[in-house]
């Protein structure tokens, strides 16, 4: 499967079957190296509401026709805008063409923060996708929590972790986060974006490989395969 890091917490990957976008956050996105128009996709993946996650998933769904999987409320807000959505919610997984999908717990707050007051978008979720017979999971905007022992109990090729602490956990978290999740390779997200969680990913990557897990940094606008 093909990786590529579109900054923040944005990821597409491409199984053989399908092109994934995990949280869409290109327009206002400092550190996006392309426009949301030059990605294409066939589903969305949603990690919960905030708009660094969602921010250009209404305007890619409706100009890809993808389907945007995401907990409960957040399909249900989307599918009212008629866009094409399948719901879901942490612990359920589900059989999609390209592969499954499963929602996992996380810690962090989730609403549907531009509108005045912020309204209600379910909680904030994980996303563990298996296809292609590789297991990858985007912990989405979370705390460290211990029951990350058990989503990396079946063993994962890829992690997709948030380092850039105040909103999220930081390096020091994140580490403790490999030790449970124990991946073939982590690569750190949710960082360098804005001052607030500006973060040395080549020192967090050097920490890890003295605890024996390999980090790759990857640049924005950056691919590499696993
Ligand atoms: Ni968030
Ligand atoms: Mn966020």
């Amino acid at each position: 499967m093909k990786l590529t890091y579109y900054g923040h917490s944005c990821f597409l990957v491409e199984t053989a079957q399908a092109r994934l976008l995990i949280d869409p956050f290109f327009t206002g996105n400092p550190s996006a190296p392309v426009p949301a128009s030059a990605v294409t996709c066939d589903y969305i993946l949603l990690s919960h509401g905030h708009s660094d996650h969602t921010g250009d998933a209404a305007g890619i769904a409706s100009e890809c026709a993808a389907t945007i999987i995401a907990n409960h409320e957040i399909a249900e807000h989307y599918g009212a805008q008629g866009l094409k959505v399948h719901g879901m919610n942490p612990g359920g997984g589900h059989n999609f063409p390209f592969g499954r999908v499963n929602l996992t717990i996380a810690f962090h707050t989730s609403s549907f923060d531009q509108e005045n007051p912020p309204r209600y978008a379910g909680c904030a979720c994980g996303i563990v996708i298996e296809a292609d017979g590789k297991r990858l999971y985007h912990a989405g905007d979370t705390a460290l929590f211990s029951d990350m022992q058990l989503i990396g109990r079946r063993g994962l090729d890829l992690a997709l972790l948030p380092i850039g602490d105040n909103y999220t956990m930081g390096p020091e978290d994140a580490l403790l986060a490999l030790d449970y999740l124990r991946p073939k390779l982590c690569v750190p997200m949710h960082y360098n974006t804005w001052p607030p969680i500006a973060q040395d990913a080549a020192a967090f990557a050097a920490r890890a490989a003295q605890a024996d897990h390999l980090v790759n940094p990857l640049a924005p606008g950056r691919s590499l395969e696993f």
